[in-house]
């Protein structure tokens, strides 16, 4: 259900309030059909159908598919909405878009307000939330399987890559210690190793990014996406567009190297005095540097803070 302000959030709904909206729609202007590969909530497909575009959307959460259908029901009884379940990094494994092309496809990457707020989906440090974390429930592995069974150097480094963290050591072997004692399974078993490893006064802002760290590994969701790039890459008509929104520095390395590759026109290794590939650049980058969401939509939307938008358009 829609319910938002039609000068402030009007694409959001009591599921999610979609970030950077009017840049992502800016960049897709005059697309006819485009690929949502994360959605969520439907507040970007949503408006993109408004702009005039047809939309098929994706999403590994059976929850997001019911509720936006729910929500997009009129486009999709007109035949220009399609909602399907599927992981974006294993797109040709989806049988109704074999063969299919689009001119924009859109990423939104990491988790929606919803989940987060669902305690039974365990994304959320609230007290008492169990440590699940999945996207894709029909998954194995959760959030508290993976910190009662990987080890102290495995959690070491999904500390420190994922949670950017450079004392990683330090709650890797707290967890462990704990864990010895009695298995992780609620928040409150984190959130008190966070606190044990770095001290009582540690608070939200610590626990979000070593929450994070944790549902990053759970989903394997930095290698969904490098997967992902080059089969989205490969689904664009001649001239579409790839928009992608991170909100990981990690993420957004990756979505910005594998972006500035493609576009480079000579691959010849750079001590090489002359070029002998003869390379011709796949596509350009359109965002030089990563867009970041409006001051305006910062204050009314916290999320959209960590917010990193860049898009990539395909050769003619
Ligand atoms: C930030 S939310 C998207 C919000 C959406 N743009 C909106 O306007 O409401 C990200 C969504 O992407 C989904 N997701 C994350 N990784 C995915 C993947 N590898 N394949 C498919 N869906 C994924 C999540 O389940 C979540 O629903």
């Amino acid at each position: 259900m829609t319910d938002s302000d039609p000068l402030t959030g009007r694409w959001d709904s009591s599921y999610h309030a979609p970030v950077m909206v009017e840049e992502v729609v800016a960049l897709f202007k005059g697309a006819k059909q485009v690929l949502d590969c994360t959605l969520g909530g439907g507040g970007h497909s949503e408006a993109l159908l408004a702009s005039g575009a047809s939309v098929v959307a994706i999403d590994r959460d059976e929850a997001a598919i019911t509720e936006a259908r729910e929500r997009l029901a009129p486009h999709e009884a007109s035949g220009r909405f399609l909602a399907l379940r599927g992981n974006f990094g294993e797109i040709d494994r989806i049988p109704e878009l074999a063969g299919r092309t689009f001119d924009g496809i859109l990423a939104d990457l990491g988790v929606s307000s919803r989940q987060i707020d669902a305690d039974e989906r365990g994304f959320s440090f609230r007290p008492g939330a169990l440590l699940d974390m999945r996207m894709d429930r029909r998954s194995t592995g959760t959030a508290a399987d993976l910190l009662n069974t990987l080890d102290e150097a495995e959690l070491s480094q999904i500390f420190r890559d994922y949670g950017d963290e450079p004392r990683a050591n330090r709650l890797a072997r707290e967890v462990v210690r704990r864990r010895d004692r009695k298995p992780m399974r609620v928040s409150d078993d984190l959130v008190d190793a966070i606190r044990g490893a770095y001290g009582a006064r540690t608070g939200p802002s610590e626990f979000a990014r070593f929450f994070q760290a944790v549902r990053i590994a759970v989903n394997d969701e930095l290698a969904a996406l490098e997967k992902a790039l080059p089969l989205l890459r490969d689904r664009l008509d001649p001239r579409g567009v790839l928009a992608v929104i991170s909100y990981h520095s990690g993420e957004d390395r990756l979505v910005k190297h594998t972006i500035r590759g493609w576009s480079q026109s000579c691959i010849c290794p750079p001590k090489q005095l002359h070029c002998t590939c003869r390379g011709k650049a796949l596509g350009e980058v359109l965002t030089k540097r990563a867009l970041a969401a409006s001051p305006a939509e910062t204050a009314m939307n916290s999320r959209s803070r960590s917010a990193r938008l860049r898009a990539w358009r395909k050769a003619a």
